[in-house]
């Protein structure tokens, strides 16, 4: 099958690899749609991934076309989104249920071959069953939203909470569309980019700001969250927070990134600092809450591109054109 490969720092080959074959209780998917993500930049520099090369893409969707001598739970031509997460349910934190956290934790195009193929492996368990009727190549977006959930579940839930979300991408979009879900009464929205902004507008939010400065509130935010993994970003964000608010800290920056903040106000206000690592028991709420409308795939995803043009997809990616951009490799 074709392959998209990372084999080293910023290098990107299509390449000819065997089809995967499934052990008892994995399924053979055919990729119908694998989308591009900040992780997979982190990985083309060689960060997140312990080793390259690796076939990238944890973001997808597809049709099951062969599964193995065990598995009863999903058929030939199903459809189904991937929790791409690789748990050793062994560890001490898989033991105590924060398997997001495993010792040996691993992900399906992180460690494994993942979606930038024609055909990607998965155990069965990792599958999550689509509806009939469902347009699966919008269904990438549900790891991403699976995620989101996850920071959700790190933080506290409260009718009427007010929102400061920095980052207007697929991540700071999504976080903001489950914000308003949970009952928020104001989401604001900080990017620099104002493309970013003007789709935040059409979503539905509160305001969209190129500064926090904007949006300025005299007690301060609820809850804050950094979706840029951007230092100057999450120094400003968490100067924001107000009494007895939450930060959390959602995008991914670089593995020696340094972000200072006043230790004194952190205790002074009782400021909870939180982080979100991936998905953890989120996977089927997010396929639930994509199935019912939770965000919109026709304004999220804004260009696919074939399987041989990812190195332009990552391009365009990084150069922060678009939005969600998917490989459709089949
Ligand atoms: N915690 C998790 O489980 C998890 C999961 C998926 C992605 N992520 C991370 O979340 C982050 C967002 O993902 P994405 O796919 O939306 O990325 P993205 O690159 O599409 O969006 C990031 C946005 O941040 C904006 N930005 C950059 N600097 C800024 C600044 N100083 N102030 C305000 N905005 C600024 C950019 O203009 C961009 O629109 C990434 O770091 C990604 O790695 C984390
Ligand atoms: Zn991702
Ligand atoms: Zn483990």
């Amino acid at each position: 099958m074709k392959a998209a490969m990372i084999t080293g720092i910023d290098r990107i080959e299509l390449t000819t690899i065997p089809d995967p074959t499934p052990r008892p209780r994995d399924v053979v998917i055919q990729v119908v749609a694998t989308g591009i993500c900040g992780t997979d930049l982190h990985i083309l520099e060689g960060e997140f991934a312990p080793s390259l090369p690796v076939v990238p893409g944890h973001e997808f969707a597809g049709r099951v076309v062969e599964i193995g001598a065990d598995v009863t739970e999903v058929a030939v031509g199903d459809a189904v989104a991937v929790d791409p997460s690789l748990y050793c349910f062994e560890c001490y934190y898989c033991q105590r249920g924060q398997a997001n956290l495993c010792e040996r934790w691993n992900a399906i195009g992180i460690t494994e071959p993942g979606g930038a193929a024609e055909f990607a492996r998965a155990p069965v368990g990792n599958c999550f069953k689509l509806p009939d009727g469902l347009d699966v190549a919008t269904a990438a977006l549900v790891e991403p939203l699976a995620c989101a959930v996850r920071g959700f579940d790190v933080l506290p839930l409260k009718l009427g909470t007010n929102y400061l979300i920095y980052g207007a991408g697929t991540m700071g979009l999504m976080m903001m569309e489950l914000a308003k879900r949970a009952g928020a009464i104001d989401v604001s929205v900080v990017d620099l980019n104002p493309a970013r902004l003007e789709t935040a507008r059409l979503l539905g939010c509160t305001a969209a700001v190129t500064s926090s400065a904007e949006v300025e509130r005299a007690r301060g935010w609820d809850v804050v969250i950094d979706c840029t993994g951007v230092p100057a970003a999450i120094e400003d964000g968490l100067r924001q927070v107000g009494r007895g608010g939450t930060f959390l800290q959602f995008g991914v920056s670089g593995e020696h990134a340094l972000a200072s903040f006043e230790p004194f106000k952190v205790y002074n206000r009782e400021i909870t600092i939180t982080g979100s690592m991936a998905i953890l028991n989120s996977f089927e709420r997010a396929r639930d809450l994509f199935v019912a409308g939770a965000i919109r795939p026709d304004v999220m995803i804004s260009e696919s591109f074939a399987l041989d043009e990812y190195a332009d997809a990552v391009k365009q990616f990084r150069a922060g054109v678009g939005r969600k951009l998917i490989i459709t490799p089949n």
